[in-house]
């Protein structure tokens, strides 16, 4: 799949944007500040509905205007979708073909697009809920459902903390949340199991491909992953939630569930948030976002677009070159860049660049 055009207005430093891509290699070029990022932060909206840099969406509006506008052509084999989005201060809406999204899952999976951006370094050493995160919207794409069970877990665990802090003695209504939170929990375990597991399936080829290393694998830690049979984990967990009651009780917080949940990176069994090298942490999280869209290639049968943001700055020479035949195989690529001498001439020789001041095509 792959954007044909780009509509924005008010969106950042844009007022009015319009711009048509290519299906391949699309360079943005501009000095700091110009708003090369912004660009991307409008296509990976796009697909995600959020920006990856904030989470309040008033923020992306103009200054001084009131709403923002994206719009966007984007092809799928031998069809042509166009999205639009409209951005008010209090409201959101969305068309897909003209019609209004009404199930956000549903849209979440439209579109499949994977960003790598400097700051990406974070799902290695950041902490676990930017993990959680990462996985989150990586089911997202590839399955509706996840996003309907999540939001379910997420207000039975809301309802359960303000039981626990409302100090209400209601054994049977406890008892019925309880019911309810642990077959949420449990799918949601199942789920990011079953996508780590896909992971694993590319990520040390393409890290020994990119890195020369082998053996990087991704481990899930959880309360799931703790327990040996399978069968088991709704009576462990009923258990482990008797356990904990007296604690949360006084705590208010719920203790056990995948709001818990983390991974590591393992390279040859060892820790990369603990031994490796800035460049070799660098390389497992490339190497998680290329698994990304082999998974979305492989289970969906669809090509995603890459966006990718600076990301060139830490690796070597001899690493740039394997990433860039990774990326000139076959995606539709947008990425950014100060300065086209840093970038290959072959990679530009068959690249539409667009050139960027202060939030105009120049
Ligand atoms: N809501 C907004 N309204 C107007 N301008 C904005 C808004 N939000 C950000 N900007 C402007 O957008 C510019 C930043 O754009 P962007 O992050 O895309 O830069 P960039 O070209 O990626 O720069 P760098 O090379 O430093 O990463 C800044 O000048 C900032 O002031
Ligand atoms: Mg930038």
């Amino acid at each position: 799949m792959f954007f044909k055009s780009l509509e924005l207005k008010n969106f950042r430093n844009y007022n009015n944007l319009n711009l048509s891509f290519n299906s391949h290699i699309n360079i943005i070029v501009g000095k700091n500040g110009q708003g090369k990022t912004n660009i991307l932060e409008s296509l990976y909206y796009i697909a995600y509905l959020k920006s990856h840099r904030i989470s309040d969406d008033n923020i992306l509006i103009n200054e001084a205007k009131k709403n923002f506008k994206i719009k966007s052509k984007i092809k799928r084999e031998n069809l042509l979708d166009e999205v639009k989005i409209e951005q008010t201060l209090d409201n959101r809406k969305v068309f897909f073909n003209q019609t209004e999204i009404q199930k956000k899952g549903e849209y979440l999976e439209l579109i499949n697009v994977i960003l790598f951006e400097p700051t990406n370094l974070e799902i290695l050493k950041g902490s676990p809920n930017i993990r959680r995160e990462f996985l989150n919207d990586a089911i997202f794409q590839i399955n509706s459902n996840y996003y309907n069970v999540l939001n379910d877990f997420n207000r039975l665990l809301k309802m359960r903390n303000e039981f626990l802090k409302s100090n209400r003695n209601d054994q049977v209504y406890l008892e019925t949340l309880d019911k309810y939170y642990v077959e949420k929990a449990i799918i949601i375990y199942q789920m990011r199991a079953k996508y780590i597991n896909k992971i694993n399936e590319f990520i040390s080829d393409i890290y020994k491909n990119i890195m020369n290393i082998e053996n990087l694998k991704i481990e899930y830690k959880s309360f799931y992953s703790k327990i040996e049979n399978k069968n088991d984990i709704k009576e462990a967990l009923i258990k482990e939630m008797k356990n904990n009651y007296n604690k949360e009780k006084y705590t208010g917080i719920t203790i056990e569930g995948p709001q818990k949940d983390d991974f590591v990176f393992l390279l040859n069994s060892k820790n990369l948030k603990e031994y490796g090298s800035q460049g070799q942490q660098r390389g497992a999280v490339i190497s998680l976002k290329f698994a990304e869209a082999e998974i979305i290639k492989k289970y969906k049968n669809v090509i995603p677009i890459f966006l990718l943001d600076d990301v060139f700055s830490e690796l070597d020479g001899i690493r740039k070159n394997n990433l860039l035949k990774y990326i000139e195989s076959e995606y539709q690529v947008i990425l950014t860049t100060t300065d086209l001498s840093k970038i290959s001439k072959k990679l530009i020789t068959n690249a539409q660049i667009i050139k960027i001041e202060n939030g105009n095509i120049i």
